[in-house]
């Protein structure tokens, strides 16, 4: 695959101060102007001002400048915008408004995480000893951002861009909702989901365990019990443990540990989805403000009226 990950976000947020507290206690490594490192992926996050919460600019990694000059080509096809410099191409996705700048960077080259041994039924696998992870007191530090979910008011124009444009591959669709796609091994990098404004879902960002992902979310509770959205639960699609929480600004963002891959294109069969088993395996019910966040009344009229 010409791309191998998502490389940066860029957040518009209204309170960038506030919100940028927010992502250091969501163990982001806080740099300067505004920048968020996570442990494999570098910086990943950047927060700039805007009067509404907004994705502002989505970076994908690429392998080599050839690859650039096929996209661009393709898009131009498309009749999308292409501005294009010798390391870089930009275009905007006419059913998000997000700008998605392609670039040449380096694959993640991640140490493993280790194996840690669980006890089973017949199965001592830990010998004599306490569980590892009760022993956990450090913050937990997010390993890579994983993947950005978008409202989009035309889905169909947003995967032609994704897809047809740029070249993300279909792991999962649920028809008239949302296709699951990726730009790497993970199951998804991205989802674009049907919604009546664009808007950012949520960003997710991945731990090395499910504990990581209970550590996180109660630090972060403990701080202010308002952040909780939806979790401890498993996604059916893309299998992956999760816990949803909230900026300040009022986007989710999302701890996760244990997705599938799909190392080998050939031996994976896209599932086409149509009920709620597809959201989640288990889990707390869904709130109705995880699907239709809070303040998406207030969104409309902002971007109705900017
Ligand atoms: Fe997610």
């Amino acid at each position: 695959m010409a791309m191998h990950r998502l490389t940066s976000v860029c957040i518009g947020v209204p309170n960038v101060a506030e919100t940028a507290t927010y992502y250091e206690e969501f163990g982001l490594t806080r740099l300067a102007g505004h920048w968020f490192a996570t442990v494999d992926g570098g910086e990943q996050l950047r927060l700039v001002p805007s009067p509404r919460r907004r994705l502002v600019e989505l970076g994908i990694g690429v392998d080599d400048p050839d690859d650039l000059h096929s996209m661009a080509s393709r898009l131009g096809t498309l009749g999308v915008e292409v501005k294009q410099t010798p390391d870089a191409v930009t275009a905007t996705d006419p059913g998000t408004g997000v700008r998605v700048v392609l670039g040449v960077a380096a694959p993640l080259d991640p140490h493993p995480a280790p194996v840690i041994a669980q006890n089973g039924p017949g199965r001592p696998d830990r010998g004599t000893a306490r569980a590892e992870p009760i022993d956990r007191t450090g913050p937990v530090r997010p390993r890579k951002l994983g993947h950005v979910v978008l409202g989009s008011v035309d889905v169909e124009a947003s995967e032609k861009f994704f897809i047809q444009g740029i070249g993300f591959k279909v792991s999962d669709r649920v028809p008239g909702a949302a296709s699951f796609l990726r730009c790497s091994a993970d199951h998804h990098n991205l989802l674009v989901q049907a919604a009546p404004i664009p808007f950012l879902h949520h960003t997710s960002w991945q731990v090395d365990d499910v504990d990581e992902i209970g550590r996180g979310a109660t630090a972060l509770l403990n701080k202010d019990p308002a952040r909780h959205v939806w979790g401890l639960g498993r996604h059916h699609i893309g299998s992956n443990f999760f816990w949803y929480l909230k900026d300040p600004a009022g986007n989710f963002s999302e701890y996760y540990a244990d997705m599938d891959c799909i190392v080998d294109d050939q031996l994976w069969e896209p599932g086409v989805w149509t009920d709620m088993r597809a959201l989640y395996s288990w889990g707390p019910p869904v709130p109705e403000s995880f699907l239709a966040p809070d303040d998406l009344a207030e969104l409309m009229v902002a971007t109705h009226n900017p």
